[in-house]
């Protein structure tokens, strides 16, 4: 396809991006380790990114519910309105702002809210600032719509904790928009008020946007949390992206949202309009459902206990066996450092294929991840406990070798 010209800039070489692309190294690795297995039943699988945990009772209930009524149609296009209202509610109560419901757009997904909101901003060769190791789509997405990724490594020796100097730097050369994402997939670093606080001041002093990934907002384990809603009102180039996936644990429900500046409605809009037409219509009223019940909202809170304490034993698990695993504040994962003179993805390789844990290399996540493999909070405590003994023992056949 040739090259087109859309209000001044070039659009075409977005078009026919699969005959270019070869199927980049962090897209397939579950499947990849997955094929390794010898014994199947054996497995651990600590790579996928959700917990084990199914969709709630009275959640299952409301979804016979509303297929029972035939609210199986399409909806409106930026999504059902009561659902649109709970949400702008839900940010608005916890945050202490007001949060219009026009702007939220409810989605197929974060992931699906993650393109639109970089599709929406960027032009080729535009700057994406991104912190990582960070939740592989951001480069991948990024590269995609052909903008110019640019990576900023966590400071040292400090639990990847954002460098916020680095960020700074490159939006000061021009960078069109910074993603973040607190809780962080895959280290479970939280941003702290003054940090973030520094981070919506420079991109407003660069006139840059500030996508805020929220998906983990509910997972904190006893730590100060601050979202991007808290600065909507000071400036108006925040997209905030959020999804109903791993709080209700309906990732297969594929239902998110975001939170969205006037200025760039219409053209999200228009663009769900002609990918998605409308979000999935029962997800979104078993989503409200779920908004709206003090004992669904009361079960999520159980869970994120219950994965606090799965933290807790992993981490102490590892860490007492020898494979240094730092205390992440937030989110599903632990990020252990691998004690050997193994790269991550060899080291995931023979983890998988001698002991049946499946984990995902470090280097999936970009630069600084190297070194590191990541570990799903994804399986009972006991289960979890046999995971770390059988990484250790790994480890320890290693280096005796
Ligand atoms: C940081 C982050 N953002 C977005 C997503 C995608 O979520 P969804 O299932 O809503 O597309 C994930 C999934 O793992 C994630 O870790």
């Amino acid at each position: 396809m040739g090259v087109g010209r859309v209000k001044g800039r070039y659009w075409g070489k977005i078009w026919g991006f699969a005959e270019e692309m070869e199927l980049s190294e962090d897209d397939s690795w579950v499947i990849k380790y997955f094929e390794n297995i010898d014994d199947p039943r054996n497995l651990i699988d600590l790579g996928i990114g959700e917990p084990d945990f199914d969709l709630f009772e009275p959640l299952k209930a409301e979804a016979e519910r509303v297929i029972r009524r035939g609210l199986n149609k399409y909806t409106q296009t930026a999504g059902v309105p009561e659902l649109r209202e709970a949400i702008a509610e839900y940010y608005s109560r916890r945050w202490g702002v007001s949060v219009n419901p026009d702007s939220v757009i409810v989605t197929p997904g974060a992931s699906n809210a993650l393109f639109m909101s970089l599709a929406s901003i960027i032009h080729p060769e535009d700057g994406v600032v991104i912190p990582t190791p960070s939740f592989p789509s951001f480069i991948s997405l990024t590269k995609i719509l052909r903008g110019r990724v640019v990576e900023v490594e966590p400071l040292p020796e400090s639990d990847f904790q954002i460098d916020i100097d680095g960020v700074e730097a490159v939006l000061r050369q021009g960078a069109k928009a910074v993603i973040i994402n607190s809780p962080t997939n895959p280290t479970g670093t939280i941003i702290d008020e003054s940090n973030f606080s520094r981070v919506v001041e420079q991109c407003r002093a660069n006139g840059a946007y500030l996508i805020s990934d929220e998906v983990y907002e509910r997972f904190v384990y006893g730590v100060d949390y601050v979202s991007a809603a808290k600065y909507l009102r000071d400036y108006d180039r925040i997209i905030i992206v959020n999804s109903f996936s791993k709080t209700l644990a309906m990732t297969g429900w594929r239902l998110g949202y975001m939170i969205v500046p006037e200025h760039l409605r219409p053209s999200i809009i228009r663009l769900q309009a002609y990918i998605n037409a409308c979000p999935p219509s029962v997800a979104q009223y078993v989503a409200l459902y779920a908004l709206k019940s003090s004992e669904v909202q009361k079960m999520i809170d159980e869970r994120v206990l219950e994965c606090w304490r799965r933290r807790d034993v992993l981490h102490k698990e590892l860490n007492s066996r020898g494979v240094p695993a730092h205390l992440p504040k937030g989110g599903i994962y632990l990020f252990p450092r691998i004690p050997l003179p193994l790269d991550s993805e060899t080291f995931c390789n023979r983890l998988a294929k001698e002991e049946g844990v499946v984990a995902i290399p470090g280097k999936a996540f970009g630069k600084g991840g190297e070194g590191h493999f990541r570990v799903t909070l994804s399986a009972s405590s006991e289960k979890l406990v046999e995971a770390a003994e059988r990484i250790a023992s790994f480890v320890d056949r290693a280096k005796s070798k």
